[in-house]
Protein backbone atom coordinates (compact mmCIF):
# COMPACT_ATOMS: atom_id res chain seq x y z
CA UNK A 1 0.00 0.00 0.00
CA UNK A 2 1.63 3.08 -0.64
CA UNK A 3 2.74 5.70 1.66
CA UNK A 4 -0.09 8.22 2.46
CA UNK A 5 0.62 11.73 1.33
CA UNK A 6 -1.75 13.25 3.81
CA UNK A 7 -4.26 12.44 6.40
CA UNK A 8 -6.99 14.56 8.32
CA UNK A 9 -10.10 14.01 9.57
CA UNK A 10 -13.53 15.47 9.29
CA UNK A 11 -15.77 16.84 11.83
CA UNK A 12 -14.33 20.02 13.70
CA UNK A 13 -15.23 23.97 12.60
CA UNK A 14 -11.68 25.06 11.15
CA UNK A 15 -9.36 23.57 8.90
CA UNK A 16 -6.41 22.69 10.66
CA UNK A 17 -3.00 22.53 8.94
CA UNK A 18 0.20 20.13 10.29
CA UNK A 19 3.31 19.62 7.79
CA UNK A 20 5.63 16.72 8.80
CA UNK A 21 7.73 17.00 5.58
CA UNK A 22 10.86 14.32 6.07
CA UNK A 23 13.72 13.86 3.15
CA UNK A 24 15.09 15.94 0.44
CA UNK A 25 12.18 16.02 -2.01
CA UNK A 26 9.59 18.46 -0.68
CA UNK A 27 6.19 17.82 -1.24
CA UNK A 28 6.94 14.25 -1.62
CA UNK A 29 6.32 13.27 1.69
CA UNK A 30 4.14 16.07 3.05
CA UNK A 31 2.12 14.83 6.00
CA UNK A 32 -0.93 16.91 6.88
CA UNK A 33 -3.84 17.44 9.05
CA UNK A 34 -7.16 18.73 8.10
CA UNK A 35 -10.05 19.35 9.78
CA UNK A 36 -12.97 19.90 8.51
CA UNK A 37 -16.21 21.54 9.09
CA UNK A 38 -19.40 19.40 8.76
CA UNK A 39 -20.13 17.89 12.03
CA UNK A 40 -21.42 14.59 12.01
CA UNK A 41 -18.59 13.32 9.66
CA UNK A 42 -15.71 12.20 11.98
CA UNK A 43 -14.24 9.46 9.70
CA UNK A 44 -10.49 9.87 8.47
CA UNK A 45 -9.14 11.02 5.41
CA UNK A 46 -5.96 9.77 3.64
CA UNK A 47 -4.56 11.47 0.72
CA UNK A 48 -2.53 8.23 -1.56
CA UNK A 49 -0.65 8.55 -4.63
CA UNK A 50 -3.13 6.59 -7.50
CA UNK A 51 -1.98 3.04 -7.73
CA UNK A 52 -2.40 0.58 -10.10
CA UNK A 53 -3.96 -1.76 -7.18
CA UNK A 54 -6.58 1.12 -6.96
CA UNK A 55 -7.18 1.49 -11.04
CA UNK A 56 -10.32 -0.51 -11.19
CA UNK A 57 -11.91 1.77 -7.99
CA UNK A 58 -10.50 4.53 -9.63
CA UNK A 59 -12.58 3.78 -13.03
CA UNK A 60 -15.83 3.17 -11.09
CA UNK A 61 -15.39 6.78 -9.04
CA UNK A 62 -14.70 8.15 -12.58
CA UNK A 63 -18.30 6.91 -13.80
CA UNK A 64 -19.81 8.67 -10.44
CA UNK A 65 -18.54 12.02 -12.47
CA UNK A 66 -21.19 11.39 -15.34
CA UNK A 67 -22.17 13.79 -17.34
CA UNK A 68 -18.95 15.80 -16.73
CA UNK A 69 -16.53 13.10 -16.44
CA UNK A 70 -15.96 10.05 -18.59
CA UNK A 71 -13.54 7.02 -17.36
CA UNK A 72 -10.71 6.26 -18.95
CA UNK A 73 -9.18 2.81 -20.03
CA UNK A 74 -7.06 0.76 -17.76
CA UNK A 75 -4.39 1.52 -19.52
CA UNK A 76 -4.89 5.38 -19.23
CA UNK A 77 -4.50 5.00 -15.64
CA UNK A 78 -1.78 2.85 -15.41
CA UNK A 79 0.37 5.24 -17.33
CA UNK A 80 -0.94 8.23 -14.95
CA UNK A 81 -0.31 6.05 -11.73
CA UNK A 82 3.20 4.97 -12.84
CA UNK A 83 3.97 8.18 -14.21
CA UNK A 84 2.48 10.53 -12.47
CA UNK A 85 1.44 10.01 -8.95
CA UNK A 86 2.44 12.90 -7.51
CA UNK A 87 -0.25 14.79 -9.28
CA UNK A 88 -2.91 12.11 -9.04
CA UNK A 89 -3.88 11.63 -5.55
CA UNK A 90 -7.06 9.69 -3.92
CA UNK A 91 -8.88 10.53 -0.85
CA UNK A 92 -9.24 7.27 1.23
CA UNK A 93 -12.30 6.79 3.70
CA UNK A 94 -12.30 3.76 5.61
CA UNK A 95 -10.16 2.16 2.99
CA UNK A 96 -12.58 3.17 0.00
CA UNK A 97 -11.94 6.15 -2.47
CA UNK A 98 -13.89 9.19 -2.38
CA UNK A 99 -12.11 11.21 -4.36
CA UNK A 100 -9.62 11.69 -6.88
CA UNK A 101 -7.58 14.17 -9.15
CA UNK A 102 -5.95 13.61 -12.38
CA UNK A 103 -3.14 16.37 -13.22
CA UNK A 104 0.24 16.58 -14.92
CA UNK A 105 2.95 18.90 -14.46
CA UNK A 106 3.48 20.52 -18.06
CA UNK A 107 6.38 19.58 -19.51
CA UNK A 108 6.11 22.55 -22.35
CA UNK A 109 5.19 24.93 -19.50
CA UNK A 110 7.08 23.29 -16.47
CA UNK A 111 5.45 26.46 -14.03
CA UNK A 112 2.19 24.82 -14.75
CA UNK A 113 0.50 21.84 -13.29
CA UNK A 114 -2.61 21.09 -15.50
CA UNK A 115 -6.00 19.75 -13.74
CA UNK A 116 -7.53 17.20 -15.98
CA UNK A 117 -10.28 15.45 -13.81
CA UNK A 118 -11.41 15.70 -10.03
CA UNK A 119 -14.49 13.92 -9.26
CA UNK A 120 -16.10 13.02 -5.34
CA UNK A 121 -17.73 10.22 -5.14
CA UNK A 122 -21.84 11.65 -4.42
CA UNK A 123 -22.08 10.20 -0.46
CA UNK A 124 -18.98 12.56 0.13
CA UNK A 125 -19.72 15.68 -1.65
CA UNK A 126 -20.00 19.13 0.14
CA UNK A 127 -17.35 17.98 3.09
CA UNK A 128 -13.87 19.16 1.33
CA UNK A 129 -12.68 15.93 -0.08
CA UNK A 130 -11.96 18.23 -3.67
CA UNK A 131 -10.51 21.14 -1.21
CA UNK A 132 -8.58 18.57 0.21
CA UNK A 133 -7.03 16.78 -3.18
CA UNK A 134 -6.10 20.42 -4.38
CA UNK A 135 -4.50 21.27 -1.18
CA UNK A 136 -2.06 17.67 -1.78
CA UNK A 137 -1.29 18.84 -5.23
CA UNK A 138 -1.09 22.34 -4.93
CA UNK A 139 1.33 21.53 -1.88
CA UNK A 140 3.12 18.99 -3.94
CA UNK A 141 3.44 21.49 -6.84
CA UNK A 142 4.88 24.35 -4.58
CA UNK A 143 7.29 22.15 -3.62
CA UNK A 144 8.26 21.54 -6.47
CA UNK A 145 8.86 24.93 -8.02
CA UNK A 146 5.45 25.12 -9.95
CA UNK A 147 3.60 28.61 -10.11
CA UNK A 148 0.26 27.75 -11.19
CA UNK A 149 -2.60 25.32 -11.29
CA UNK A 150 -5.15 25.69 -13.64
CA UNK A 151 -7.98 23.46 -15.06
CA UNK A 152 -10.87 24.11 -17.37
CA UNK A 153 -14.90 22.74 -16.69
CA UNK A 154 -17.67 22.93 -18.98
CA UNK A 155 -19.63 26.64 -19.01
CA UNK A 156 -23.30 24.58 -17.83
CA UNK A 157 -21.12 22.49 -14.75
CA UNK A 158 -22.60 24.95 -12.13
CA UNK A 159 -21.40 22.54 -8.75
CA UNK A 160 -17.73 23.00 -10.47
CA UNK A 161 -17.59 26.83 -11.07
CA UNK A 162 -18.75 26.78 -7.30
CA UNK A 163 -16.09 24.67 -6.05
CA UNK A 164 -13.41 26.44 -7.88
CA UNK A 165 -14.34 30.07 -7.07
CA UNK A 166 -14.97 28.77 -3.40
CA UNK A 167 -11.31 27.12 -3.18
CA UNK A 168 -9.20 30.11 -4.67
CA UNK A 169 -8.94 29.68 -8.40
CA UNK A 170 -9.99 32.42 -10.52
CA UNK A 171 -12.17 32.10 -13.57
CA UNK A 172 -9.77 33.84 -16.49
CA UNK A 173 -11.83 35.93 -18.41
CA UNK A 174 -12.74 34.62 -21.93
CA UNK A 175 -14.62 36.40 -25.13
CA UNK A 176 -18.17 35.64 -23.67
CA UNK A 177 -20.54 35.06 -20.43
CA UNK A 178 -22.42 32.03 -19.33
CA UNK A 179 -25.02 32.33 -16.74
CA UNK A 180 -22.46 34.64 -15.01
CA UNK A 181 -18.88 32.40 -16.08
CA UNK A 182 -16.87 33.53 -18.01
CA UNK A 183 -16.39 31.18 -21.31
CA UNK A 184 -13.30 30.55 -23.56
CA UNK A 185 -15.13 29.77 -27.28
CA UNK A 186 -13.46 26.83 -29.16
CA UNK A 187 -10.76 26.55 -26.06
CA UNK A 188 -10.83 22.73 -26.61
CA UNK A 189 -11.02 23.07 -30.41
CA UNK A 190 -14.19 23.91 -32.68
CA UNK A 191 -16.99 23.83 -30.44
CA UNK A 192 -15.79 22.62 -27.08
CA UNK A 193 -15.91 25.63 -25.39
CA UNK A 194 -14.50 25.87 -21.51
CA UNK A 195 -14.39 27.96 -18.53
CA UNK A 196 -11.30 28.28 -17.55
CA UNK A 197 -9.59 28.75 -13.92
CA UNK A 198 -6.45 29.57 -12.39
CA UNK A 199 -4.62 29.56 -9.12
CA UNK A 200 -0.99 30.90 -8.42
CA UNK A 201 1.06 29.00 -6.39
CA UNK A 202 3.81 30.43 -3.75
CA UNK A 203 6.94 28.68 -3.11
CA UNK A 204 6.79 26.55 0.71
C1 LIG B 1 -17.34 19.60 -8.42
C2 LIG B 1 -16.97 18.54 -7.36
C3 LIG B 1 -15.67 17.90 -7.79
C4 LIG B 1 -16.82 19.25 -5.99
O1 LIG B 1 -16.34 18.28 -5.04
P1 LIG B 1 -16.63 18.38 -3.45
O2 LIG B 1 -15.74 17.40 -2.76
O3 LIG B 1 -18.08 18.28 -3.21
O4 LIG B 1 -16.14 19.88 -3.11
P2 LIG B 1 -15.75 20.42 -1.65
O5 LIG B 1 -16.62 19.80 -0.63
O6 LIG B 1 -14.27 20.32 -1.45
O7 LIG B 1 -16.18 21.94 -1.79
C5 LIG B 1 -15.25 22.99 -1.99
C6 LIG B 1 -16.01 24.29 -1.91
O8 LIG B 1 -16.93 24.38 -3.00
C7 LIG B 1 -18.25 24.50 -2.54
N1 LIG B 1 -19.12 23.65 -3.36
C8 LIG B 1 -18.89 22.38 -3.74
N2 LIG B 1 -19.94 21.93 -4.47
C9 LIG B 1 -20.82 22.95 -4.53
C10 LIG B 1 -22.09 23.08 -5.11
N3 LIG B 1 -22.69 22.06 -5.78
N4 LIG B 1 -22.75 24.27 -4.99
C11 LIG B 1 -22.18 25.29 -4.31
N5 LIG B 1 -20.96 25.22 -3.72
C12 LIG B 1 -20.30 24.06 -3.83
C13 LIG B 1 -18.23 23.97 -1.11
O9 LIG B 1 -19.25 24.55 -0.32
C14 LIG B 1 -16.85 24.37 -0.65
O10 LIG B 1 -16.81 25.74 -0.24
P3 LIG B 1 -16.60 26.12 1.31
O11 LIG B 1 -15.45 25.24 1.82
O12 LIG B 1 -16.23 27.55 1.26
O13 LIG B 1 -17.89 25.79 1.95
C15 LIG B 1 -18.10 17.46 -7.22
O14 LIG B 1 -19.35 18.11 -7.19
C16 LIG B 1 -18.11 16.43 -8.35
O15 LIG B 1 -17.45 15.40 -8.26
N6 LIG B 1 -18.91 16.67 -9.41
C17 LIG B 1 -19.02 15.71 -10.53
C18 LIG B 1 -17.76 15.66 -11.38
C19 LIG B 1 -17.35 17.02 -11.87
O16 LIG B 1 -18.15 17.82 -12.34
N7 LIG B 1 -16.03 17.29 -11.79
C20 LIG B 1 -15.46 18.52 -12.23
C21 LIG B 1 -15.27 18.49 -13.69
S1 LIG B 1 -14.41 19.99 -14.23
Amino acid sequence: MPKPMTSWSTGGHHHRRERNDRGTNPGRTALREHRIRRPGHGAAVNIEPLSVLRIGEIIDLMGTGAPFITPRTWSDYWVYATLFSRTCPLAVIDGQIAGAVIAFRSQDEPDDIYIQEIVTHPAHRRRGVTRALIDAVADHGAGQGVRRLYLTSKPENHAAHAAWTRIGFTNIPGDRRVDGTSVVSDYKGPGRARAVYERTLRSP
